[in-house]
Order: C-alpha cells, then sequence, then structure tokens
C-alpha cells in the first residue's frame, strides 16, 4: 500500500497546506529561524494533516478550518518531537541530529515552545476555538502520558494494561484529535464525528505499537536509533510480553540487568533477545492487528467515499510502515 495512493483523494489540500504551514513559522529571531529550519529540513511523514483532510473530506469536505486545524496540529505535534527527544535524550530523529542532540536541551525546549505558541496564537486569530479545545486536551493528555511513562520506567513496573493507558494518552489522542478537528471543520454530524473519533483512537494505538516495534528492529531504516526504549528503561509491548512468557529465573535477570545498568549495549542485546526468544514481536504485531481491525470496522458509519477508503488504506498502510 504506497502513501500516495493513500493521499490522492486529499493531494491537493496536501500541496496547499505545505505554504500554508511554513508561512506560520516566520520569526526576526535569528537562532530560531536556523533552528526551524533545521528541524523542517526533514518534514516528517504528514501523516497527521493526512487524516485532519481525510476526515474532513469523508466527513462533509474540506473547508478553510480544516487547515487551521492540520496546521496546528502538525505544529504541536513537531513541538511535542522537539521535546520528546530531549525526555528520551535521544540524538537522531528523521534521520539527522535531533535538535537536542544538535543544540542541546535548553535551545530544543524553547523551541518547542514557539511551535506550541505559534500554533495557539494561528487558531485563536482565525477564532477556530472548537479545534483548540479538541486539540489542547489530546496535548494535556499526552504530557500526562509521557510522565506516566517516565514513572513506570522509573519504578519498573509496566503491565500491558499500563502501557495501554500510556499510549493512548501520549499518541493515540492527538491522533484521535487528527480525525476529530478535521470532522468538526467539516461540521460532522454526531455519527459522523463519533465513529471517525473511535476511528483516531484504534488508529493511534495501532500506530505507536508499530513504533515501538521499529525499536526492536535493529539495522532497519527508520531515521530513529533502535534498541534505544530500554537505555530509558521504558518498556514498551515487545519486551511486556516476551517477559510475561520468559521463565522467572530469566525475567529477573534481565529486569536486574535494565534496574542496574540499562545504557550499556549489553542490557539492549539481552533485551533484544529476550523480544526474540519469547515471541514478542509476534505478540506486538497480533495485538496491532486487532486494533487495526476494529480501527476499520470503526469507519463502517460513514458513507462510502474516496476519502473513506483512503481512511481504511491508511490503517493497513501503518501495519507495514518502515518509516
Ligand atoms: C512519531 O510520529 C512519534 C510517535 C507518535 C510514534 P511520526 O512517526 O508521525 O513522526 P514524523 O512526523 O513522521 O517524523
Ligand atoms: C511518542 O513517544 C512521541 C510523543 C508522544 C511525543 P516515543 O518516544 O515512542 O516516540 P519516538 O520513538 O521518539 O518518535
Ligand atoms: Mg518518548
Ligand atoms: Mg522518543
Amino acid at each position: 500500500m504506497d502513501l500516495k495512493h493513500i493521499q490522492a483523494p486529499v493531494a491537493e489540500h496536501l500541496k496547499r497546506f505545505e505554504p500554508y504551514f511554513d508561512s506560520q513559522l516566520q520569526s526576526p529571531n535569528r537562532l530560531l529561524t536556523l533552528a526551524t529550519r533545521y528541524v523542517f529540513r526533514r518534514r516528517g511523514k504528514r501523516m497527521r494533516p493526512l487524516l485532519v483532510f481525510l476526515a474532513a473530506e469523508a466527513a462533509g469536505g474540506v473547508g478553510e478550518a480544516s487547515y487551521a486545524a492540520a496546521t496546528l496540529i502538525e505544529l504541536l505535534h513537531n513541538a511535542s518531537l522537539v521535546h520528546d527527544d530531549v525526555v528520551d535524550e535521544t540524538y537522531t530523529r528523521r534521520g539527522q541530529w535531533s535538535l537536542m542532540g544538535l543544540w542541546g536541551g535548553k535551545v530544543a525546549v524553547l523551541v518547542g515552545d514557539f511551535f506550541l505558541a505559534r500554533g495557539m496564537e494561528m487558531a485563536l486569530d482565525g477564532g477556530h476555538y472548537e479545534i483548540l479545545r479538541i486539540v489542547s486536551r489530546a496535548v494535556r493528555d499526552l504530557a500526562d502520558g509521557e510522565l506516566s511513562q517516565m514513572e513506570h520506567a522509573r519504578k519498573m513496573d509496566m503491565t500491558e494494561e499500563a502501557y495501554m493507558g500510556v499510549i493512548r494518552q501520549k499518541t493515540a489522542t492527538l491522533i484521535e484529535a487528527c480525525t476529530r478537528a478535521g470532522a468538526a471543520s467539516a461540521k460532522a454530524s454526531g455519527e459522523a464525528m463519533d465513529a471517525l473519533a473511535a476511528y483516531g483512537n484504534h488508529l493511534g494505538l495501532a500506530f505507536q505499537i508499530r513504533d515501538d516495534m521499529f525499536d526492536y528492529t535493529p539495522g532497519g531504516l527508520f531515521g530513529k536509533p533502535a534498541l534505544n526504549d530500554v537505555k530509558e528503561q521504558k518498556m514498551t509491548l515487545p519486551l511486556i510480553a516476551a517477559l510475561r512468557s520468559a521463565p522467572e529465573s530469566e525475567r529477573r535477570a534481565l529486569t536486574r540487568m535494565i534496574r542496574l545498568d540499562p545504557k550499556s549495549d549489553a542490557t539492549a542485546e539481552a533485551a533484544l533477545e529476550m523480544v526474540s526468544r519469547h515471541g514478542g514481536m509476534e505478540y506486538a504485531r497480533e495485538k496491532m492487528g486487532r486494533l487495526a481491525a476494529m480501527a476499520v470496522y470503526d469507519l463502517s458509519a460513514l458513507p462510502e467515499s474516496p476519502a473513506k477508503e483512503a481512511l481504511k488504506d491508511l490503517v493497513e498502510y501503518n501495519m507495514g510502515r518502515t518509516v
């Protein structure tokens, strides 16, 4: 499934979105301009704007407010990545140095704040209060989810249930905000809004599981480091599932390594070995598949349209994506 095909129903909007987005990032400050240009040298997949436009199109049609929603969410998404690399101490992003890696945490925190504030200012200037409300709630959840992940990392007590709660907050709510805001921008009916919101949540959960599987796929071309999560004592689904199936003695031994020496290559290798020996990836893939099926099912309530078909295809694309 290729992305071009999925983008087709809203290709014109995605094209017009780019200069619209860039125009929101002007600043008289030289360092800010340099840092902003650097971040957007690699633009990312633009999956969230795609979702906003497809949801709007499926719910009645893209309008001016859909552009504001797409811009606001893409700005906040990028702010969250710039900040996330500070939190996770990650030096690579989108195949280049992260802002954290290149300019350090102080610059990264301030640049992330700038993106966030610009997004809110733009939405306020346009009077897009409903969209702002939807998105603010998601960003609040995102911060909450990242903190709760840190707390579980510190205590090393992540269960599958807790993990699902964390990824819902840190990732799925913002993806759900895309489809909600897209639907709101098209003045969707209550039924269409509910369907698109449920779809966004399930897709978002599947999306983060896919992301967490990358971390246990060394040598892949994902533009992010592999085997980084365990270094932050971050337990994600492949490892949670593998540890659960492993014999007590193995579980204890690895948990001890992660607790005492999380940053060493030996620990990362041991975690990778545990994941591959005890079916961690298979479990994660199966769970992702179930969530994907739910996302497709959620769309049943919508009338047939090319945008609806593209939303279905996007679910499948996510399962096989390598970026
Ligand atoms: C990365 O999101 C953060 C997660 C929620 C896993 P994306 O994979 O959409 O990031 P870009 O924008 O394409 O780089
Ligand atoms: C998801 O967390 C990103 C945010 C909520 C900002 P991750 O830490 O898993 O994302 P990546 O892998 O760094 O993109
Ligand atoms: Mg993180
Ligand atoms: Mg991270």
